[in-house]
């Protein structure tokens, strides 16, 4: 049984101080009519705006090969963002600032003679806008594409040096090389014509608020932290399930990277990190991923027989929706390769050799088409030396045959974010009966104010020159380091037997092998 206690709602800070961008920019966005660009990035600038968080002058350039103009851009952009979910439609109109702001230029990725005309472009724009040359240039284009944009840029004369006044910053989307090789040459080729500092590698997943309040519980409070090591935690679970399959023209994609490429070596190294890491000396960049670093670099590569030993994968058959309509096998998705051993689903069991953690088993899983949406860290604790609530022959007083469950602290990313905490407690009665009961904490109840969107979160820092949510080349090497020992692994073993989980389910059956030799159960992704 679950009983839910109601935690109050938390009071209100006094004073939340403002941060912003202060120096007016340009955004320069590669791809500029793709998903992202619609979906995210308009419509994260017209959020920063409207909160005052952007300064009183700025551009936003678009850059891709459908030519336009930039009022047919800016009219494209406009009729976008009334679709999308906005916090304050009403202030859309097509004289916002944000929408005005719009710019476009046609040009290909790899011509250096559209480089010449996008910097004489913008040089104009800074002029009339009275912009003093500090640029972000966002790379939401395909990744064969990041090496190339970034040389360009640097043979077009578009990046500042550390003496100038002014500021080149780079975000690059993922992902960041598909293996421990091609990352390491890609990140050779960005810092030939950038320094780190001027390298924004985007996760997005370190913008979204409840991934930031894992280091806020932890740190921030003095109750929790001295559980979090081998001491009194069990096992750690870090769960991603998506319902969603390939929709049509993501499988072209996602056949050439799979769940662990897509989600394990992010976003879900990311969580692993802020879950297992110390705390950091400082709140700054420098000091937070020193210390994901180092969580990152206590994962021992896998042996192929590790990985045939520690991982799972599998493919989804078809099969019905939760409304009964049929939904294709991973296999017939548009975009999917005959024969494919292209994983939609992944769950690893992982072990963070250091001081901390050793011993404790970290149990990942990720997929598609699994039974909800959902992502959440969950710790279970060790259970109590002994069980004194047991039924005995000297006390009919306690009628437990089995012992209470171990408690569990739930921080849940997405969807009804917060975090919950079960314990045991004493049923009401003249004997002792013990339930399972949780304290739930959820943002929606607690917070009035809105979650800013992940992007909007990471745009304001690239603009304000934070990467502390940004990944640094060492991380992206230590993570794909751990990974491509997978992708080795797999690449040696024997075909999986797919398809081997029906949609909608909580994934392969085969998940359970990991949990042999441990005390840990896979939390059912329907009760999430
Ligand atoms: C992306 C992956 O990085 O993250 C997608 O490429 C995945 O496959 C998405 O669906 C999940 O993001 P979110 O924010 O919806 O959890």
């Amino acid at each position: 049984m679950n009983t839910s206690i109601k935690i109050e709602k938390a009071a209100e800070p006094e004073h939340v101080p403002a941060i912003m961008a202060r120096d007016p920019f340009t955004v320069v966005i590669f791809g500029a009519s793709g998903d992202l660009s619609k979906r995210k990035l308009i419509p994260a600038l017209f959020h920063l705006e409207n909160g005052g968080y952007l300064p009183d002058r700025y551009a936003v350039v678009g850059f891709s090969r459908t030519p336009m103009s930039d009022e047919q851009y800016r009219d494209a952009m406009f009729d976008d963002l009334k679709t999308q979910k906005l916090t304050d439609p009403e202030k859309l109109t097509p004289q916002h600032k944000t929408v005005q702001a719009l710019h476009y230029i046609p040009g290909n990725n790899d011509d250096a003679e559209s480089f010449k005309k996008l910097e004489a472009r913008i040089r104009e724009l800074e002029e009339e806008r009275n912009l003093p040359g500090n640029r972000l240039y966002y790379l939401s284009v395909a990744p064969e594409f990041f090496a190339t944009i970034v040389k360009r840029l640097k043979e077009a004369g578009m990046i500042r040096g550390r003496h100038d006044k002014t500021w080149s910053r780079v975000i690059i989307e993922k992902p960041f090389g598909r293996d421990l090789q091609s990352a390491r040459d890609l990140n050779t080729a960005v810092t030939e014509a950038l320094s780190e500092n001027q390298i924004y590698r985007i996760d997005h997943y370190l913008g979204k608020e409840t991934v930031q309040n894992i280091l806020s519980f932890r740190f921030a409070n003095s109750i929790f932290e001295p559980l979090f090591n081998q001491k009194y935690v069990d096992n750690i679970q870090i769960t991603v399930a998506e319902t969603l399959g390939m929709e049509g023209r993501r499988g072209a994609y996602y056949d050439t990277a799979g769940a662990l490429r897509d989600m394990v070596q992010n976003h879900m190294l990311q969580l692993l990190c802020l879950t297992a890491m110390e705390p950091p000396s400082a709140l700054d960049a420098t000091a937070i991923r020193d210390e994901k670093v180092k969580v990152l670099r206590s994962l021992e590569p896998f042996t192929p027989d590790e990985v045939a030993a520690y991982t799972v994968r599998g493919q989804y058959t078809a099969g019905k929706d939760p409304d009964g309509k049929a939904v294709k096998g991973f296999a017939e998705e548009e975009g999917i390769k005959d024969g494919s051993v292209t994983e939609s689903y992944v769950a690893m069991k992982l072990r963070i050799e250091n001081w901390r953690w050793a011993g404790v088993p970290f149990l990942l899983r990720t997929g598609k088409r699994l039974k909800k949406r959902v992502s959440e860290v969950a710790v279970t604790f060790k259970r109590p030396p002994l069980h004194l609530f047991g039924h005995n022959k000297t006390s009919d007083y306690c009628l437990l045959t089995d012992r209470p469950q171990t408690n569990v602290l739930v921080l849940r990313i997405q969807p009804d974010e917060g975090i919950s905490l079960s314990f045991a407690c004493k049923q009401p009665g003249l004997q002792i009966q013990l339930n399972d009961v949780r304290m739930d904490f959820f943002y929606g109840k607690a917070f009035q104010q809105r979650s800013p969107e992940a992007y909007e979160r990471l745009l304001l820092d690239a603009l304000r020159g934070d990467a502390s949510l940004f990944t640094r080349s060492d991380e992206v090497d230590s993570a794909w380091r751990f990974v491509t020992s997978i992708l080795d692994g797999w690449k040696v073993l024997p075909r999986p037997k797919y398809p081997n989980y029906a949609p909608f389910s909580d994934g392969p059956d085969e998940a359970h092998r990991l949990l042999e030799g441990t005390t840990a159960q896979w939390r059912s992704i329907a009760a999430m």
